[in-house]
């Protein structure tokens, strides 16, 4: 048996999908974890330890080698630049990071634009050539053109339902988003066999081509 895995798992709406990714690739969560609030998890049946984290600080988390690997969406890998080592492309939720207003937006002389990701949107309009206020707000970023905080948001769309029920439009899709597997870059080095293999199972499930047998 090797080394436990210390694993950062996103809390709330990624983990069921990472936790069906998991078991279809034959490591089996019980099923009581899903509705836990315990926030580290001793799995040795699997050969883990799940850390449940919020979403945007798996990659903290993973950069200074208290998680080993750990599952995070693009959108804030982007957005923490932080040191770790992307190793899968899961395929799970799946959106894209857009540039979002009302349809009669044009552009004026002091632009301000809301979001949940400064970085994000600071680069891509600098890279635009465009002279903007980035305003960072924690949720909810569609409040901020109706009721005149920004002219435009830079936010994640999935289905689109958000935008169409406040009657706002997509004018730009900046990148797409899915989740990824992440390493410790000396984690990696030092229990390469066991993430190499939670790698290769997973990767297996994401190819199609099922469980080792
Ligand atoms: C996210 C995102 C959008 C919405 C997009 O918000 O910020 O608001 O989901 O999904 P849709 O295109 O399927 O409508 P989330 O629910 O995470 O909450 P938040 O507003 O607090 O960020």
């Amino acid at each position: 048996m090797g080394e436990i895995i210390k694993v950062a798992m996103p809390k709330g709406r990624i983990y069921k999908q990472a936790a069906a990714l998991f078991r279809e690739a034959g490591l089996s969560i019980p099923s009581d974890v899903d509705e836990s609030r315990r926030l580290v998890i001793s799995l040795p049946e699997i050969g883990m330890e799940f850390i449940m984290a919020k979403p945007v600080d798996v990659p903290t988390y993973v950069e200074y080698g208290v998680a080993d690997i750990g599952i995070v969406g693009k959108d804030v890998l982007m957005e923490e630049n932080r040191d770790v080592y992307e190793l899968l492309d899961l395929g799970i939720a799946r959106c894209r990071m857009s540039v979002i207003a009302l349809p009669d937006w044009k552009p004026g002389i002091h632009q301000r634009v809301a979001t949940k990701y400064p970085n994000v949107a600071s680069q891509y309009f600098r890279e635009q050539g465009q002279q903007v206020e980035v305003i960072k707000l924690n949720g909810s970023i569609e409040l901020a053109p109706l009721i005149g905080l920004a002219d435009r948001i830079v936010d994640m769309v999935e289905t689109g339902r958000t935008l169409k029920e406040n009657g706002l439009v997509e004018m730009e899709s900046i990148f797409e988003i899915t989740s990824r597997l992440v390493a410790n870059r000396v984690s990696y080095r030092m229990k390469n066999g066991e993430i190499q293999a939670v790698c290769d199972a997973l990767n297996r499930v994401i190819q199609g081509t099922g469980i080792e047998s």
